[in-house]
């Protein structure tokens, strides 16, 4: 099977910083792939990549066999809004809206109906243990509660990949693994790829595979430390 999205070479830089020093990835279908490493060394600058929100300078990202990396922002936006989830690591749920529309809202932008999209929204903020929040604005969420419905906005038009920037850092480890329980199911019926950024080993071991980044390569030991010889 060939993987549905795939990196190659990738690189940012923000003015002299190398924030990515040219990373591959294949993600198949229904896969769950981990990104880890310490603070820094760039796993929100590849899920942006990835996901289309910023454009690497190098390298090139391919979607099901389409370039995205030098595709225009309108194409990227309508990527994300229609056939990617994006949980970004600072939540960015919409201040007026109560959490159901909020949720709700990806589906209302593609047309689909005030009634029909409410009734998904209620689907997920169930199924992620926040119904009770459900007529809540953020301003009136915890931590926790805002990284669900977040998360349930992601989810909600049935993503072909969900790309999730530390879903689980506001949460205690108990509800993180919930969270991680409930991503491993949809990837598996929904055949759903996930791209999870953690730094958190608990929420890795939910993947098939780790990637992790040291100083914005990939780090063949996987240790994301660096590492003396000997010699
Ligand atoms: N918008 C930006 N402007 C300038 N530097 C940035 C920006 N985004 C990230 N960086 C820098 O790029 C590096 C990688 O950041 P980031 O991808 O956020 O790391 P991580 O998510 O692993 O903590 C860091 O040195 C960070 O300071
Ligand atoms: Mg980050």
């Amino acid at each position: 099977m060939s993987p549905i999205l795939t990196a190659r070479d990738v690189t940012k830089t923000f003015g002299v910083q190398p924030a990515l020093r040219g990373v591959d990835l294949d993600l198949h279908e229904g896969e769950i792939v981990a990104v880890r490493g310490r603070s820094g060394c760039g796993k929100s600058t590849l899920l942006h990549c990835l996901s289309g929100i910023i454009r690497p300078d190098g390298g090139q990202v391919h979607f099901r066999g389409e370039r995205l990396d030098d595709t225009g922002e309108a194409h990227r936006s309508e990527l994300r809004r229609t056939r990617f989830g994006v949980l970004l690591q600072h939540g960015h749920l919409v201040a007026e809206l109560t959490a159901a529309e909020n949720v709700a809202l990806p589906l209302l932008l593609g047309g689909g109906s005030r009634r029909a999209a409410l009734a998904a929204a209620a689907t997920w903020l169930g199924r992620l243990g926040v119904a009770e929040a459900a007529e809540q604005i953020p301003g009136r969420l915890s931590g926790g509660q805002s990284q669900r419905v977040a998360l349930a906005r992601a989810m909600v038009t049935q993503p072909e990949v969900l790309f999730a920037d530390e879903p689980t850092g506001a949460l205690d480890s108990l509800a993180g693994e919930l969270v991680m329980q409930l991503l491993t199911r949809v990837a598996r019926e929904q055949g759903t790829a996930v791209v999870v950024v953690t730094h958190d080993a608990t929420i890795a071991a939910y993947a098939e595979r780790e990637l992790v980044l040291r100083d914005g390569a990939v780090d063949p030991t996987g240790l994301g430390v660096a590492v003396g010889t000997g010699a």
